[in-house]
Formats: C-alpha cells, structure tokens, sequence
C-alpha cells in the first residue's frame, strides 16, 4: 500500500540531544541579539537601514537567516523561511518598494494572497471603515457582517454553507474535521477508523495535522508523534487512488490540491480532476479541494477546478480572500456535511469577525470587477510564451496555468543556482522565489498588465541568458 508515514521513516532525537542543541541556540541568539544592537537598535532614534531591520529579525525572530559580515558573528542559515535581503515597507498594484525607496515588480504576491494587488484601494476601505465601527464581536454574539457575507460567499461559489476560519492551514484542519465527523454521522464508518487520504508532494500549512500528511521532511521532521488516520499517495496518480478506495471502505476524504503550489507548481494530467470526482462520488468519498493557492482567480478560472468542471464537496479557501491585507479562510460545503458539526464542536475567537467579513466580500468582488480571472488566463499565457522563446540553456522547463507559474532551472554544478538568479532579478527590480531548490515560483498580481508582463519577461531573459 501507498502508507509513507511511520515513526522510522520519520526518525527521533535524543532528548538529551534536544537540551543541548537548545543550549547553543540560547547562547547563540544572545550572540546575535548583541550583532543586531551593536548594528544600530530598531528602537532608537535615526534612520534605519534594511541591514538593521534584516539584523534585528535574524537576532529575535524564530528563525535565523543569512546575517551579513559586519554583524561580526558567522553565517547562520535559515531552518524554514529564508528571506531573500530586501525590506519592504510599501506597496500598490504589483510594485512594492524597499525602506530605501526601490521599486520592485512583485513576482510572489505573498504566496498567491495578494492577488488583487497591494493595498487595492476598495478592499483597504472596506478594513478601514469596519475597523472604524466594530472589528470583533466573537460568535458569542451576532455581528452585522457575518450573515452578509455567508450570503455572498455561499451565492458566489454555489455552496449551501460556510464555515470561515482566519488561516488557510484552518481551512484544512476544519474540513478533515468535518469529513471525519461525517463519515462516522453519515457514511457509517465505526468511531475512530475513518481515513483521510493526502497526495505526496502536498502543502496545506503547519500545524500538527499538516505535518502529519506531509513527505517533505522539513516539514514533519522532529515534529511527531504524528496524526493517524492519514494515508498518502502519489499526486497525478488515478490508478493510486482506485486501488486504496477499494481496499479501505473507511475513507472519509481525499484531500488534494488541483495544482500543487509549494511542490513547485505541479500541474496534473488534464482529466486527473474529473477522474477524482468520479472516484470520489462512485466510493462515497468526499473530495476536498485546498484551493487556497489556486483559488480566487490565481489560475485563470475562479476556482481551478472550474478548469475541468468539477465542484468538490468541501471546498478551502484563504489567502486572496482578504487580497492579502488581514487572515481569512473560510470553508464551503452542503448542508449534508456542514451540519453535522454542533454547537460548541468547532470555532474560532476571529473567524468570521465583521472585519474578515468585510474584507472577503470586498476582495471577491473586486476579482469579478477586474475581472482578474480573464486577465490571468491572458498574462499567463504571454509569460509562458516569452519565457519559452528566450530558450535560456539553464531552464529546464516552464510550467503552469495562468498566473501561477513556474521556471525550473537546471541543476548543475551550483546547487543553489535559482536562489542566485533570484538574488540577480532583486537587483534588477524584480522579486520571486525559489520554491524547492531549483524551481522558481512565478506570481505577480493578477492585476499586470501586457506591457508589465514583457518587461518582466526581458528582465528574466537577462538574468537566465547568463547561465549558458
Ligand atoms: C495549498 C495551500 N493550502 C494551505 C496553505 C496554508 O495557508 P496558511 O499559511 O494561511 O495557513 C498554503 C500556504 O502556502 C497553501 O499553499
């Protein structure tokens, strides 16, 4: 069977191990909390530099990224995020800019959540005006933007309900507790034995349970016990998934997503999501879509599983559901699955908050307005194009669907080749991302125009034809 996940492929630490890794990180953060002080404290007065703000998160944040030189300690390299050097303190549109005044295309839009572009000046409005008259009331009380907006989401993406949550890896955590729950209410599975089955390769956030059905090690490393229940097979793979749903008469759901994101914009087979469908209808599974990178317009439809016209049962949305200026995610279903969650079951302190409530209806609305999905299907298709013609020995291969792209650079030699050229595009002015060592994530906001697409496109060029 497909089943990845087990305490000896995941590995364990020595607890004693653990203390003194701990010890050394103390000792080395105070190290670093004196670089950053020694290289001019946030707090006090004077102009400040992107290396001081770069500095102060290396020396208090989490995380530990590339210091630079003269902070006078060596190189620490990041575990998790690692940031490319730019400090960004304002944006607009699909320009954003650094805290000394350079203009930068936006070739991430902060994961996809910023599609409409930043600071979209109707979906800023909609936050400030709602922050202005009440931003909480909890669900302890009725609020005058929760049903609106349950109306508009639920009437825009043909679902009976919704249940919002803030962050996208939310929307995952409600919709298998959902589809648990209706498998033991509804399909009859016997208490403790439904299964929910994952994809190898998949990306839905970091908590627990997202760890749990995760093959990245990175990901779930050192993080376990894990969450039982979860199998995982291969992406793209029908044959995989016939021959676990008919083995296993226990399954909940299959939890995918319809182009995997942060495995390097994976794009299935065409037919891949319909077979899914039909699967999951013939065997009684419920099909759960984390259109939370794809959705909204990223892929040139609303949802990407328009594409092939395929409606899942449950369906999770976040990140461009605020257009990246407050977390938002909600999660759609029938009526079927939705109610079998009671009073007191499931919840959040701000999902659904009147602001969140606002914003999302602000944000989809200015999708439709601007009609970004048509213009994502165009721009896509003219930056796959120019990429393509460049014909740049380093690229292996363009892929994608509308504005959620990817370039992978060959591998040779250098093993960090796409970080550098992501590095030489900053100094251009244009910012991506690396996303699994040699693929670099293509996103701008889905509000580009043609002209900003080819300029990007000869910026690239530029960069990639230094490479032979
Ligand atoms: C497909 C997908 N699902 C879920 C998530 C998690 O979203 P969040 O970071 O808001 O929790 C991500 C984040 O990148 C994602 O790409």
């Amino acid at each position: 069977m497909f089943r990845t996940l087990s305490l000896a492929h995941r590995g364990c630490q020595a607890r004693s191990g653990l203390r003194a890794s701990f010890k050394r990180q103390q000792a080395s953060n105070r190290q670093l909390a004196l670089a950053a002080t020694a290289n001019g404290a946030l707090t006090a007065a004077g102009p400040k530099t992107s290396a001081d703000y770069m500095a102060a998160e290396d020396a208090y944040g989490a995380t530990r990224t590339r210091l630079t030189r003269c902070c006078a300690v060596p190189y620490a390299y990041a575990e998790n995020y690692k940031p490319l050097p730019v400090v960004l303190n304002k944006g607009r549109g699909i320009f954003v800019w650094d805290v000394e005044g350079n203009r930068y295309m936006d070739w991430l839009s902060a994961y996809s959540a910023v599609n409409q572009g930043h600071s979209h000046p109707a979906i800023v409005s909609a936050l400030v005006e709602q922050a202005q008259r009440i931003s909480l009331t909890s669900r302890a009380f009725y609020s005058d933007g929760l049903g609106p907006f349950e109306e508009y989401i639920t009437e825009y993406f043909g679902y009976d309900r919704v249940l919002p949550m803030n962050t996208g890896v939310e929307g995952g955590e409600t919709a298998i507790k959902l589809a648990r729950r209706w498998a033991y209410d509804v399909k009859g599975v016997p208490d403790g034995e439904a299964t929910v089955v994952f994809c190898a390769g998949n990306f839905w956030g970091r908590t627990l349970a997202a760890v749990s059905s995760s093959t990245d090690p990175t990901c779930y490393r050192g993080f376990g016990p894990y969450m039982p229940g979860f199998e995982i097979i291969p992406y793209n793979d029908i044959g995989a998934l016939t021959t676990l749903l008919e083995a296993d008469k226990n399954i909940a759901a299959f939890m995918l997503e319809p182009i995997q994101g942060e495995a390097g914009v994976v794009v299935p087979d065409k037919g891949y999501l319909q077979a899914v469908r039909e699967l999951c209808t013939e065997h009684n599974v419920l099909m759960i879509a984390d259109e939370v990178q794809t959705g909204l317009c990223r892929t040139g439809k609303q949802l990407c599983c328009d594409w092939e016209g395929v409606k899942p049962d449950i369906l999770i949305l976040g990140k461009a559901l605020s257009g990246g200026t407050y977390p938002v995610s909600a999660v759609l279903s029938s009526h079927e699955v939705m109610l079998t969650i009671k009073p007191g079951e499931h919840g959040s302190t701000y999902g659904g908050n009147p602001m969140a409530c606002r914003v999302a209806m602000a944000a989809l609305q200015v999708l439709k307005d601007e009609n970004m999905a048509e213009n994502a299907t165009e721009m896509g298709q003219r930056l796959r194009d120019g990429l393509r013609a460049i014909n740049a020995p380093v690229v292996e291969l363009v892929r994608g669907k509308g504005l959620l792209n990817a370039i992978v650079v060959k591998e040779e030699g250098e093993s960090d080749r796409a970080w550098q050229i992501c590095l030489k595009m900053k100094e251009k002015g244009l910012l991506a991302k690396p996303t699994h060592g040699n693929i670099i994530r293509l996103a701008p906001p889905l509000c580009i125009t043609a002209d900003q697409v080819d300029e990007a496109v000869e910026l690239m060029g530029s960069v990639l034809l230094e490479y032979k």
